[in-house]
Formats: C-alpha cells, structure tokens, sequence
C-alpha cells in the first residue's frame, strides 16, 4: 500500500503535522497539495520544537518533499525555512505553483479591511493566500517556473503585474499606499529565482513515477476540511481545497492511481478549535470571534490554555468546543476516511466531565444527526444547538499524558475513544497523549506505513 493521504477533519490545527511525522518514517515522499504558509505545523522531536509554514514536514527527516501546483508559496518564507536546516533540505517545486507577492500581503490586508466594514470579516492569516489564487484564477499571476526563469523576462512580468494591476487595485480601490517598494522587490525576487531554482521539478511526473515504482508516497493536507472553498464555511474559508479528492487536480495524477492510495486518515481532535469567525455549534465561547475569555465557558478556558490553542501563524487564541460528530460524519463523507487518529486526548484531563456533540437541534425544531451538515448556511447553523453525550472525566493529567499503550488509559478514556469510534464506524487507529512522538498510543488496529 505505497500511498496515504493524511487530512485535517475540522478546521484545521488537528495535530496533522505529528502524524505526518511518525508516518513519514518511513516514506519517500511527503507532498504538499494545497494551501500556503497560511498553515503552521509545529513538531516536537527529541524536545526540539520545528515550525514549519512552507517546506512539507519530512523535510526534518531528509525525505524526499514535494509543493505541488496548487500551493501558494512565498518565497520569503520558504527561503528561511531552508536556512533554518542550513539548505539541507531535499526538495522539488512544482512550476505552475503560483507564487505570493508582496501585493498579495497589501491585498490581504486591504480586503480584510473592507470586509470588515460590510461585517463579513473572515479573519484571514494576513498571508496574501486569497489574493494570490484570486490572481492565479485571473491569469496574471506569477507562477514558480517564471520566478526561476529569466531574470529579465521576471523583472517585465512582475513590473507590468504590478503597474497595470496591483498598484491601481491598492491605490484606486483600496486607497492604499503599497508598503512594499517595486525596485528592491524584483532584486528580491530575482534572487529567490536564482536560489530556488535547484528545487524546480515536475511533481506530476515525479510522483506518477513514484505510485508506479511501488514508492511510499504521503499526500499532506493544510488545515482542515470544514475550511475548504466549496465544502467548508463559505465564506469563512480558506482559498484551496483543503480534502482527499483535491490530491488529483494539484499533483496531477488521475484517480485511477486510488488503487495505490487506499489509506486516507482523518486527522481529529478530540475537541474542536477554529480560528477566524464562522459557525461551531459546539463552542464553549458563546461564539464570539475574537475570543473573549471573561465570557467564555470554564471548559474552554481551561481547554485553550492547557491545549496551547493558540494560532501557530497568527498568534491569536483560537475559539474552542467540544468535539462534534455531525461536522465530523460529513467531512468522513467528503473524504472517504479509511481511519482516524484522535488527537490531544491529554488537554481533557482533568475536567470532570467531557461532552460529544452527536446531533443539532434547530431552533425550529429540526434535529440533525446524520452527516447531512449544512456547511454551506452559516445563519442556520448559528440557529443549532447541540445534543450532547455525556461522559465521566476521563482522568487526571497523570493518568493520560504520554501512556503509550492503549489498555494502559483508564476505562473512561477508552469508553469515550470507543464510543467516538463506534458513532463514526471508522477505526481509530491512533490516539494521542502529549506533543511528543512518543506520547502516542498505536492501536492493534494501526498499520505502519
Ligand atoms: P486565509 O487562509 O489566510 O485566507 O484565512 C482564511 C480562514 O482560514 C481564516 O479563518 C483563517 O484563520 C483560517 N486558516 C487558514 N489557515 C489555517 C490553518 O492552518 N489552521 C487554522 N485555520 C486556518
């Protein structure tokens, strides 16, 4: 079985990147498929703390990582993280990604602005993410195989770009000065075409090659599935296709190639987090985006604090609920998870009790309870209730964190994972205990890579 994909089942900051981690052992490729440095995957390694925005994260482990076409990547960010492990890092680049420009950090801003007057606030990371696909979908965008291109034919392109386009949109529509000034830009970014240029590769081919050869081959997804563009949200989303069937269009394999990737695991945490504004039915925050921690439940205080729930990119505190089985069945819908691996089991120990959502109740009476989650009707959603199970505490601090084996978790930890596992009919193949790569307990169920 040479291929896994590995997706965010919430709203993202599930823990992927630890997955990601432990699989990746024994991989030969990990590959990118959407998002930017929008996304933050910190990994603690032998009490060493890594965090990664851009480089796919077997880049710790020298595995072979690949951006595919419909990441956005900014070069800024990725020409750090290579010199944070000295440049030794083994890395392909496809060329149609599309790059972010700085114009894209100002659009970000500036839309966010305006969004903000007409009260439909995203709470975007800042990253320029929806602007460069935006500009991508628009065709003037600037894609890997210019930025490593001739440096001349870079210098017209992005000059034009930006003359004709960016500064008219930022200056005209927005009222904006650029805070970025165009000469020094292209000498940065001619630059970073002659850096990075060692790194362009056609991922399509590479990995086509790989599934064919038998290699063993991850597909990493960025945030989660509840943000994707279509499924998640909208318009409380992120800008890509944050879900399995995405692998196809952004590598470039047909799915035909499903015979050889018939491991999707669905990354959960066993509460919910969101960062940005958008309906979570089962928020212990009365729904108040940004958070308000004097209004808060104490479960989700004390949830936050102790799970560190705080946004990797953007430092804010991240809205936090109890784990909900109805936005979970549908993005098992969505991606056909064949496991799941429960993450953060440790940040409940200690309450008394625990809470699973396990169906909706409208304020007019209509109860949800299957994997029929309205993703798209955010006033509805915000007009639901939860339906709770309750559980007895699960356990203190002591006797969850970092047991590594499964009969070891006391009976209500495992009544709770059992009972999680038998609503969602999915094996839970893994469940986590602590940050740490140890801290993680391998089901009988698990198989590695
Ligand atoms: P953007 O991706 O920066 O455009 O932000 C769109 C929405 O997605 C915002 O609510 C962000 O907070 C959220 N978002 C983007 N990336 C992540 C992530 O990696 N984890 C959690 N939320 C994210």
């Amino acid at each position: 079985m040479p291929g896994a994909i590995i997706i965010g089942s919430q709203w993202g900051d599930e823990g992927k990147g630890k997955i990601v981690d432990i699989i990746a052992e024994d991989a030969d490729y990990i590959i990118r498929f959407q998002g930017g440095n929008n996304a933050g995957h910190t990994l603690v390694v032998e009490g060493d703390t890594y965090t990664f925005h851009a480089l796919p994260s077997g880049a710790v482990r020298g595995i072979r990582g690949l951006i595919a076409s419909e990441v956005v990547l900014d070069p800024r960010q990725l020409a750090d993280e290579i010199n944070s492990f000295n440049g030794d890092v083994n890395l392909g680049i496809d060329p149609r990604t599309a790059i972010i420009m700085p114009w894209h950090n100002d659009l970000d801003y500036a839309q966010e602005k305006a969004r903000s007057k007409a009260e439909v606030e995203i709470g975007t990371t800042q990253k320029g993410i929806g602007p460069s696909y935006s500009d991508d979908i628009n065709r003037w965008g600037i894609r890997f195989s210019e930025l490593v291109g001739n440096p001349d034919t870079l210098e017209e392109r992005m000059r034009a770009v930006h003359e004709e386009i960016q500064e008219k949109t930022l200056r005209g529509v927005y009222n904006m000065e650029p805070r970025y000034d165009i000469d020094e830009t292209v000498l940065e970014y001619q630059k970073f075409g002659r850096d990075l240029k060692k790194y362009l590769a056609d991922v399509s081919k590479e990995v086509d090659m790989a599934l064919k050869e038998g290699k063993k081959v991850i597909f990493e997804g960025a945030q989660g599935t509840l943000l994707d563009l279509k499924f998640g949200n909208y318009d409380r989303v992120t800008s890509s296709h944050p879900m399995s069937g995405a692998i196809f269009t952004s590598v470039g394999i047909p799915p035909t190639t499903m015979k050889n990737i018939n491991r999707i695991i669905g990354i959960t945490k066993a509460y919910v987090t969101k960062v940005g504004s958008g309906p979570v039915v089962t928020c212990l925050d009365k729904g108040l985006w940004p958070v308000e921690e004097e209004k808060s439940e104490y479960e989700g205080n004390y949830i936050r604090e102790k799970g560190h729930e705080v946004g990797t990119t953007t430092k804010r505190p991240r809205r936090v609920g109890w784990m909900d089985l109805i936005a979970l069945k549908y993005t098992q819908r969505l991606n056909g998870f064949s496991e799941l691996a429960l993450m953060k089991l440790d940040v409940l120990a200690g309450l008394d009790k625990i809470k699973l959502a396990v169906a909706y109740k409208h304020k007019f009476g209509r109860v949800l309870d299957g994997d029929d989650y309205p993703s798209w009707d955010l006033k509805f959603l915000s007009e639901c209730e939860s339906i709770y199970e309750e559980f007895d505490g699960i356990g203190s601090e002591e006797e969850i964190r970092g047991v590594t084996k499964y009969r070891k978790l006391t009976k209500n930890a495992r009544k709770f994972v059992e009972r999680v596992e038998y609503l969602m009919g999915v094996p839970i193949t893994i469940v986590s205990t602590g940050p740490g790569r140890e801290e993680t307990i391998f089901r009988k169920k698990f198989k590695k890579f």
